[in-house]
């Protein structure tokens, strides 16, 4: 181990509330939508009713007489856009439908509620052709993608797994589904462009709801022939995004091209909750075949998870599902593949733990059936199970304390007073089990992140850098980090984020933003010291970048945590309920614990609804969503969550980025939804290999 942990600071580790808290509950941090603009327009968008051909004729007539409407906007009028790389973003550029629900047209009007109306009048004629939709594991264009999202191997093998199996005491051999699943962030998708009027040398103006101002703005200026600094970006509070709002999508351009037909005007547009089940992302359903053989004393000799999913016929997207089967246990015999079927549907993106939440879900529900079939405590199985070093890489771990979560969360939640596996308690009606599984998250180096401080007159610190809040606490957080690297009281530090006039950095993705932007503000606040020391002149400056990451490629890098759930399940209705839950994590140096465990538990709610709730049903006639709203998406509310119990060890990583900490954005999520299911198995003796586990699953 090289590196020392840094020295105990005085503000990370502080339970702060929200700096952007009091703004936010007082109308006082605009969103996309309600940035106050001058004489805005309205876009409503016209969606294909087809899934794939191509659009015959459009009729716009009726639509351009309802008063108040501006344009009519077709692939017939719209403007050009400079580059077909990606065709999701291929935005009324031809007269082709790719999915159902694809924009082939869009209506800008004064008011929402004529632009609204007026797209219900636009006619048109599709020339239809054969589609599929559905994803089945032997379908026949399945394909082997170069790699699988972001970058790591599509395939991995080591040893003879098939031989190793033949030879074990226990085996497992099952296949595990997850179904198409859509993010659903309460903020809606929300852009609002205004074009440069005529007499006007200003910039394209988008006011927008995503995952990170610089990222957005690289793939737009260029896709709108636009240099990066002709287009601002301005986001600074977003109402949750989970992988959906991290990349540009199709209502981005469908704006941009609207407002540039009206130079000067503002244009508005917000898609409808309906809309984002077919403009905004989704995640891939998955088939997934896991194997696992151990010897009698439960020492795994062969792990093997074969993973089918969909992607966009007309843009490759490969979730990483196998990915962390790679890194959880020791096993001489190994192997992991991904496969994909493109399909006529939206393109799909990351989600929520993207790979991770439904990769592990398989792995961890199958562990807890060699559990059963070895006759041990799945909690045992995975403490003998713990590799000395990454077991596919070879690399040492940073820091590995997944044992230590376990016993912890074992101790916490009481799994020693759980009754015989199999044999689950009865209340009344209501059958009582518990489950166990646990988790791990990448810690993703990134690149190209900078950050500028500068002193202010009255004293205090500005600290800019293009970073995103999207709810999660940023504000607050990277300002507790820049008060420490700058030996200041967080009072000191003005923060400025979510606009793209700012020092450019990543997004939130991958868990990593905060450690990321952390990083890049600590060399930052190095330079500005090293340069001017503590008591600076006002106005003095420094832009610091982020240093290369010297763990990477000689350490493995990962979260870890352990998930424990009581569940009951009424023998009559087969109703499940989800009393508590405890989730132990080894997430590096937490800098602010109230936020933390907010993030936590909101990751452990998420597992709970892709064990219990979410489930996208697409029809196959039509290739489009039937249940996309609130309504027929569920979600859990208050009275579908219990108890849920977060800690973390304070055990820092002293090597992944000089705060100590690790991304803890959605560890929580992963391996909930099998320690869900698993716990349902042992209050029923029902093993449900598909989720969401509802009712009829289990009478
Ligand atoms: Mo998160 S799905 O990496 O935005």
């Amino acid at each position: 181990m090289t590196g020392t942990p840094p020295p105990a600071p005085a503000e990370s580790g502080r339970p702060r509330e929200r700096l952007d808290g009091p703004a936010k509950v007082a109308g006082r941090a605009p969103y996309a939508y309600e940035q106050p603009v001058e004489d805005p327009l309205f876009l409503f968008p016209v969606r294909s009713t087809i899934a794939r051909g191509r659009v015959r004729w459009v009729d716009t007539e009726e639509a351009e007489a309802v008063p108040g409407v501006v344009a009519v906007l077709t692939h017939l009028n719209a403007p050009r856009l400079a580059s077909r790389d990606d065709l999701e973003l291929w935005v009324l550029q031809d007269d082709e439908v790719r999915h159902h629900g694809q924009f082939v047209g869009a209506v800008i009007a004064g008011t929402p509620e004529v632009a609204r109306h007026a797209a219900s009048l636009v006619k048109v004629e599709y020339q239809r052709e054969w589609h599929d939709v559905v994803l089945r594991a032997d379908h026949p264009e399945r394909y082997r993608p170069d790699h699988v999202n972001p970058s790591f191997d599509t395939d991995t093998s080591h040893g003879d797994v098939d031989g190793a199996l033949a030879d074990a005491a226990a085996t497992v051999d099952q296949t595990y589904r997850t179904p198409v699943q859509h993010h659903v962030p309460m903020e809606p998708h929300t852009t609002v462009v205004r074009w440069p009027g005529a007499a006007d040398l200003g910039a394209v103006a988008m006011y927008d709801s995503n995952q990170g101002v610089s990222p957005i703005r690289k793939v737009l200026a260029p896709l709108l022939d636009l240099d990066p600094e002709q287009l601002w970006i301005h986001s600074p509070h977003v109402g949750g995004a989970f992988g959906s709002k991290a990349s540009p999508k199709a209502h981005h351009v469908l704006t941009a091209l609207a407002a540039r037909l009206v130079p000067g005007r503002p244009v508005k547009c917000a898609l409808t909750r309906q809309q984002m089940f077919g403009n905004a992302g989704h995640r891939t359903p998955t088939i997934q075949r896991v194997r696992l053989g151990a010897d009698r004393r439960g020492r795994l000799t062969a792990i093997a998870h074969d993973v089918v999913e969909h992607t966009a016929r007309f843009k490759e997207f490969a979730e990483q599902t196998a990915v962390a089967t790679r890194t959880m246990y020791a096993a001489e015999h190994r192997r992991t593949t991904h496969r994909l079927v493109p399909l006529d549907v939206p393109a799909p993106v990351i989600m929520r733990a993207p790979g991770e939440a439904p990769g592990m879900f398989a792995l961890e529900s199958a562990m807890d059936e060699l559990a059963v079939a070895l006759g041990m405590d799945p909690v045992e199985l995975r403490i003998r199970n713990e590799p000395d070093a990454d077991p596919e890489s070879g690399l040492p771990f940073s820091t590995r304390h997944l044992a230590r979560c376990l016993r912890e969360g074992a101790t916490r939640f009481g799994w020693a007073d759980r009754p015989p596996a199999g044999q689950g308690r009865r209340d009344g009606d209501w059958l009582v089990g518990v489950g166990m599984a646990a988790s791990t998250y990448p810690l993703f180096p990134q690149q190209g992140s900078r950050a500028r401080i500068r002193a202010l007159p009255d004293g205090r610190r500005q600290v800019e850098i293009a970073a995103s809040d999207l709810g999660t606490g940023t504000w607050t957080a990277l300002t507790q980090i820049a008060a420490d690297a700058l030996a200041v009281p967080a009072e000191a530090v003005d923060l400025v984020i979510g606009d793209s006039a700012l020092p450019a950095t990543v997004g939130a993705g991958g868990s990593s933003g905060l450690s990321i932007w952390g990083t890049t503000v600590v060399a930052a606040a190095r330079a500005f010291r090293d340069r001017h020391g503590d008591d600076p002149p006002a106005g003095a400056e420094v832009v610091g970048e982020l240093p290369e990451n010297t763990a990477v490629g000689r350490y493995a890098l990962h979260a870890f945590g352990a998930q424990f759930a009581e569940v009951r399940v009424d023998a009559v209705t087969g109703e499940i309920r989800v009393p508590r839950m405890v989730g132990v994590f080894d997430v590096g140096r937490v800098i602010n614990p109230r936020t933390a465990r907010s993030q936590l538990m909101g990751g452990m709610t998420m597992g709970l609804s892709m064990a219990l709730h979410e489930e996208s049903v697409v029809d196959p006639r039509f290739g489009h969503v039937v249940n996309g709203d609130y309504a027929g998406y569920h979600i859990p509310t208050n009275a579908d969550v219990g108890d849920i119990d977060v800690s973390w060890l304070d055990e820092p990583d002293p090597l992944y980025n000089p705060m100590g900490s690790k991304g803890i954005g959605e560890i929580g999520i992963v391996g909930t939804a099998a320690a869900v299911a698993n716990a349902v198995w042992h209050a029923t003796g029902v093993r449900v290999r598909d989720v969401p586990i509802t009712p009829d699953r289990l009478l």
